[in-house]
């Protein structure tokens, strides 16, 4: 059985999609930035320390990680936060570190992987993208233009990996309920058909790294059916 690396395990979507992967018998690493957030002790789940603001540390640890775990064949890319706001209300700090997180970091792992990844009979990278890597909005500049940067990043990635066996994909989903909107002043609407689940989420992972050899998803796009945003 394959196995895979989570970004951003602890929480939200990167906790569903490593609690099916497991389900399935695939062998988890699950990253966060305090590993002692995990209650699991699933004997195929090893929690790896990783905090994607501080790059000089990841370039390192990537490797690392790469070197002593050649098996690690999939890579999903889930860590990341929201701030928004109208630009004014960021801090140069605050811009670099959105982007930071939310695509550099996400880009150096990949670039300690790849190298690797393009020997394999299989690889997949799959990145978590948003619905505002598709549309920039109001108060989104510095989030949408770290979402816009994953997703040029993972389609001219995609296209570079093509003479290999590495696929590429990206996710791009609306609103998902999770704990993304806790330090946020809105959230989904409390109707069913306001959000999406973590799980859904989960289960589109699990597709992708059923497909056949020989065919990618590119790019999926997953939406609630009504889109309510609610204001705390
Ligand atoms: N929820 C949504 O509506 C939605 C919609 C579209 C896209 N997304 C994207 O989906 C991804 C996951 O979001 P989520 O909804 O699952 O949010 P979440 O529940 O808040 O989970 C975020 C995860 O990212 C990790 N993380 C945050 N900052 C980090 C840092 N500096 N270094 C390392 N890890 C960090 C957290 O780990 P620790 O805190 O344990 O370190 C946590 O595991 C994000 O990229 C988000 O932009 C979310």
């Amino acid at each position: 059985m394959r196995s895979v690396l989570v970004t951003g395990a602890s929480s939200g979507i990167g906790r569903a999609v490593a609690k099916a992967l497991l389900r399935q018998g695939y062998f988890v690493f699950g990253t966060s930035r305090d590993c002692s957030q995990f209650e699991t002790s699933h004997s195929h789940f090893l929690p790896v320390e990783m905090d994607f603001s501080t790059l000089s540390l990841l370039a390192e640890q990537a490797k690392q990680l790469q070197i002593k775990h050649p098996s690690i064949s999939v890579i999903v890319f889930c860590a990341g936060y929201g701030r928004f706001g109208s630009l004014e209300q960021f801090s140069y700090q605050q811009i670099d570190s959105l982007m930071t997180v939310n695509f550099t970091g996400q880009a150096v792992l990949a670039r300690a992987f790849v190298p690797g990844f393009k020997r394999k009979d299989r690889a997949d990278l799959i990145f978590i993208g948003s619905e505002s890597a598709l549309q920039g909005r109001r108060q989104g500049a510095v989030y949408c233009a770290s979402k816009f940067a994953v997703r040029g990043f993972s389609q001219a990635l995609r296209e570079e990996c093509a003479k290999s066996q590495v696929k590429v994909t990206l996710i791009n989903p609306g609103m998902v309920k999770t704990e993304f909107f806790e330090p946020l002043a809105f959230e989904p609407g409390d109707d069913e058909s306001n959000y999406i689940l973590p799980e859904d989420l989960a289960a589109a992972v699990n597709y992708i790294l059923m497909t056949r050899p020989g065919i990618v998803v590119d790019e999926l796009v997953i939406n609630p059916l009504n889109k309510v945003v609610k204001f705390k």
